[in-house]
């Protein structure tokens, strides 16, 4: 694993991330947990934000304070990164979503884009791309071909489960993208879910297993 791979040591994100795998874990409580989970993991990758500093009136004074310098984009894979959003959202108000839809095919196991929405003139200086689940890493290296594609100079990966096999992808063609994940586990099955992972994260929190 390279120096761009940031797997978490958060016990909270370990606990919650638990709950998540576990088969009795119903949509409500999944989608719960993968909120929370985004937002702690989403503090993890951004600990490296630009500020720039500006000056603040307290009821007590002037004093000197930060405001962050770069426009964020928050890019939400559909389906199974839309849970990813709202929290991160609140903590960003003024972040912008662009939402890219890409279902696998289980057959092939290619990402077929269905949907794209980015603003006509973007005004972001960095993306950070939220899905669950880097499996084959196809999703995740397509969304960021497509994000080079438009002209984001700076793209961040923010996932909750990583398999080897995903890493390697993105290693390979998106060296520069750094990689945020709750856990690295240990493979995919034949059918490329990762394993142990939590299943299909779409239909676990969409109820439509
Ligand atoms: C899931 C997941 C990722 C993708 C990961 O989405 O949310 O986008 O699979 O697999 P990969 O790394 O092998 O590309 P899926 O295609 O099942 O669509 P969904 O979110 O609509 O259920
Ligand atoms: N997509 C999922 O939702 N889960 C996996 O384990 C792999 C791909």
């Amino acid at each position: 694993m390279s120096d761009n791979i940031f797997a978490s040591k958060h016990p909270l994100v370990a606990h919650k991330l638990t709950l998540l795998r576990d088969v009795e874990t119903k949509p409500k409580k999944f989608r719960e947990l993968v909120r929370e989970l985004a937002i702690l993991l989403c503090y993890e990758a951004t600990t490296d934000l630009e500020v720039e500093e500006i000056g603040v009136v307290t009821p007590m004074g002037q004093t000197k304070g930060q405001r962050l310098k770069s426009d964020i984009g928050l890019v939400p894979v559909l389906r199974a990164g839309l849970g990813m959003v709202e929290g991160i959202w609140e903590m960003m108000p003024g972040a912008e979503v662009w939402h890219i839809g890409l279902k696998r095919d289980e057959r092939t196991l290619q990402p077929m884009q269905y949907y794209a929405n980015k603003p006509v003139q973007p005004r972001v200086q960095l993306c950070l791309v939220l899905d669950p689940m880097l499996a084959t890493g196809g999703s995740a290296s397509a969304t960021c071909s497509l994000l080079k594609e438009w002209g984001v100079a700076k793209i961040k990966y923010i996932g909750l489960i990583a398999a080897p096999e995903g890493i390697r992808k993105m290693q390979k063609d998106h060296p520069d993208v750094p990689i945020h994940i709750g856990a690295i586990d240990s493979h995919l099955n034949d059918i490329a879910y990762i394993v142990p992972g939590l299943g299909d994260a779409g239909d676990r929190q969409f109820g439509t297993g």
